[in-house]
Formats: structure tokens, sequence, C-alpha cells
């Protein structure tokens, strides 16, 4: 603890996801309730590291000193990150001595969770080959900032036997659930993620990775575009449907499991997809992103119509709620339910996952566990990640 009394309540969250398109920051005020966020901050990653970290997300030449100078470079960035959150914290009489924490979430190059229940045939031999690598170098953030940083959020729910993902759901059910009804949400970043929210007090929260969310998009539009992804959906609306593509696209073990999953670019990588499209290599690229939004669409759908049947208000965040024609076919798709954007209950949508790893710092530091059980199938309740002390 690094003040007295009512200046506890101010953490940092940093998030830079699998879409891989740069690091989000917001400093979050915890006081009375519900989260205020204070100050945001962005910074994209330069083209090259972007490159870098998708290299790195596959086995390849010298990785190991590679993925240590990456995760040298992202400290970098996370601390810019940083010193913006600051200086508008303190130009709202918020100053750094203030900062209880900063969240880390490091960017994943690896993803390897437990086997589910559903394959236990597996899971005595898999149960300590699941690992889950976050680039990070939490101790230069702090000599870089000056702030205390947790980092390394899945590992323990992982040891525990975990997926270790999703982590945001306990957030999200702080800040979006409700008393009487049943809402879901919907982050899409690279991967996209469900959190099933019941009535509070009633049922357990229940959450996992649906499927891709906007990693092949953005990759195909990048290699037939050149814009790292695809504006508001346009170019996909522009396009037409391939049924035959979607069912092949469909055609994954990963689709046909029930939670608890989680999933990464270890499997929907640029490699999956080119082995998908071999057998469509006549088709319109635009019908091509048209129907790798349906691939996105259709796994959320799916889950959301057996989870949450009884839900009426679906809320959407990460990047994927700037596209308008995936949120039109997300409403279209589920017309029971109201589809909108996080921003109309008071968090921007690339604020949400930011603010939870911000969340999440503050429990490690209060001791008190990150993890749903319910949501990852770990063993129990555990406190997640480590401290490094300013
Ligand atoms: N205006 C927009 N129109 C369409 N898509 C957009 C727009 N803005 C952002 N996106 C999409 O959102 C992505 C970034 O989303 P976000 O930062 O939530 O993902 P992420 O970093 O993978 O996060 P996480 O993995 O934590 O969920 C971009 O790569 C792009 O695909
Ligand atoms: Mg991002």
């Amino acid at each position: 603890m690094r003040q007295n009394g009512c200046m506890l309540n101010h953490y940092i969250g940093l998030m830079s996801g699998t879409s891989l398109d740069g690091a989000d920051g917001v400093l979050v005020d915890f006081l009375g309730g519900k989260p205020q966020v204070i100050a945001t901050a962005t910074e994209s990653f330069s083209d090259d590291f972007r490159a870098e970290l998708l290299a790195l997300n596959a086995p390849g030449h010298n990785e190991l000193h590679r993925a240590a100078l990456a995760a040298n470079q992202l400290a970098v960035v996370y601390a810019r990150v940083v010193k913006a959150l600051l200086d508008q914290g303190a130009a709202q009489g918020v100053p750094a001595s203030h900062v209880q924490a900063v969240g880390a979430h490091g960017q994943t190059v690896r993803h390897q969770p437990p086997p589910g229940p559903s394959q236990a045939s597996q899971a005595s031999q898999a149960s300590h080959a699941a690992y889950t690598l976050q680039l990070n170098n939490p101790a230069l953030l702090a000599e870089l900032t000056g702030l205390p940083v947790v980092a390394d959020f899945r590992s323990r729910d992982l040891a525990a036997g975990g997926q270790g993902a999703p982590l945001a759901p306990a957030f999200h059910q702080g800040v979006f659930g409700q008393e009487d009804a049943t809402v879901c949400v919907l982050n899409l970043g690279g991967i996209s993620n469900l959190s099933v929210l019941p009535p509070k007090g009633t049922r357990a929260v229940q959450g996992f990775d649906c499927g891709t969310g906007n990693a092949l998009m953005d990759a195909w539009c990048q290699r037939h575009t050149g814009q790292a992804f695809d504006a508001s959906g346009a170019w996909a609306a522009s396009g037409k449907l391939i049924p035959a593509l979607l069912a092949s696209l469909l055609d994954d073990l990963y689709f046909a499991l029930p939670p608890p999953k989680s999933t990464g670019r270890d499997l929907f990588s640029a490699a999956w997809l080119d082995h998908k499209l071999a057998a469509f290599s006549r088709e319109r690229p635009e019908d091509i992103q048209n129907t790798l939004t349906e691939f996105t669409v259709s796994p959320c759908v799916a889950g959301i119509n057996s989870y949450a049947k009884d839900s009426k208000l679906l809320i959407v965040c990460g990047g994927g709620a700037f596209n308008q024609h995936l949120m039109q076919r997300l409403q279209a798709s589920l017309p029971q339910l109201r589809v909108e954007s996080s921003e109309l209950q008071g968090l921007p949508p690339l604020q949400v996952e930011a603010a939870a790893f911000a969340w999440l710092a503050r429990q490690a530091v209060l001791r008190q566990a990150g993890n749903l059980p319910s949501v990852t199938g770990a063993a129990g309740l555990r406190v997640l990640g480590a401290i490094y002390p300013a």
C-alpha cells in the first residue's frame, strides 16, 4: 500500500491483446462501487513490432532471444502509455503516488490450456503440458514507471487446472451485471470471449472463448487491401457469404467442445486459415471477408443461444464493436436480444479489457481472488498475478 485512506483506489490497467494492434491503458478509480475511468491512453505497435510479435506466435529461429527483446520493447511501449495516463491523472489531481499498481497483461504468444473435461482421456497425460505465455518485462516496467507492477495473471489459474482464460468475466459481472436479468458481454478482440452474467446471486457466471474475433478478418484484410483492419466492416459488407467455406471453417473440434474452453492464435492462425481456404482459391476476396465475419459471428451466436437463452441484452466490447457490419450481423442473428456497444453502458469498447486488468491488479494487491472457477474450470478461487514492487 502506497498511501492512506481515500487514495488507495487508483489502479492502471494495460492490455495488449491478440489483435496485435497496440496497447490500451486506463487509469481507474475504484472508490465506491463502479470503477470510474479517469484517464485513457493507447499506443499502436509499429509495423515491425507487430510483425515480430506475430512471428513469435509460432516456433522460429533464436526465439528465446527474440522473445526477451520483444518483452523489453513491450515494456517501453507500456511505460509510454503509463506516462500518458499519469500526465492526465496529474491534471485531474491524481498524482502518481496515488496509483497503487499497474496491471500489465503482457503479449500472449502461446496459449496451451489443459484439455477440457470432455477430453478427459487426454487429461492425465496432458495435465503438466499446459502453459500460457505472455511476453512481458514487469521488472523493467517497474523501473521505468516507478510504480508497482502486477503481471502474469493467467499462470496461477492454469496451475490450478483452469484454462487461464477468460479472466474478464468477474469484472464484467461487477460492472455490467444486473439484479434481475441475465446480461451477455461479448469481447471482440483478436479472439472472441463471451461472459454470461445471470441475475446477481442466482447462478454462477459462465464465460469462454467462442472462437476467433478480429484476428483472421484482420489477416485477410491486410493481405488483400494493405489496411490493418476492415474499417466498420465496409469491405466485408460489400461481399457475399460463401456457405461452403463457412461450413468448412466451422468444421473444427473446438466449436463442439463444451466450456470451460479457451483458444488463441495457436489454433486460429494464418496457416489454419490458408489450409481452410485452399479449396476456395477462386473466390472473391471480399466474399471471403464477408464469410470470415460470419465465422466470427456464428460461434458467438451459438454460445448465446446455448448458455444465455433468457438474456435480452448483449453488450459488445473490444475493437469489434466498431465493426458495424459485424454488429448488424449479430443483431440480425439474435433478434431476441438488444445488441449494443459497451459505450452505451458508460465504458467505451477499448477500455473494458484494460479496466479489467486494473481490477485484477487491485485484486492481487488486496490478496483477493481474480478468477472464477465456474468460468475457467480451475480447482478453486486463486489470487492471480505476481507483484513487482516499485
Ligand atoms: N473502426 C473499426 N472498424 C472495424 N474494426 C475495428 C475498428 N477499430 C478496431 N477494430 C478492430 O478491433 C481490433 C482491436 O481490438 P482490441 O484492441 O479490442 O483487440 P485485442 O487487442 O486483441 O484485445 P483482447 O485480445 O484483449 O480482447 C483491431 O485489430 C480491428 O480488428
Ligand atoms: Mg488491442
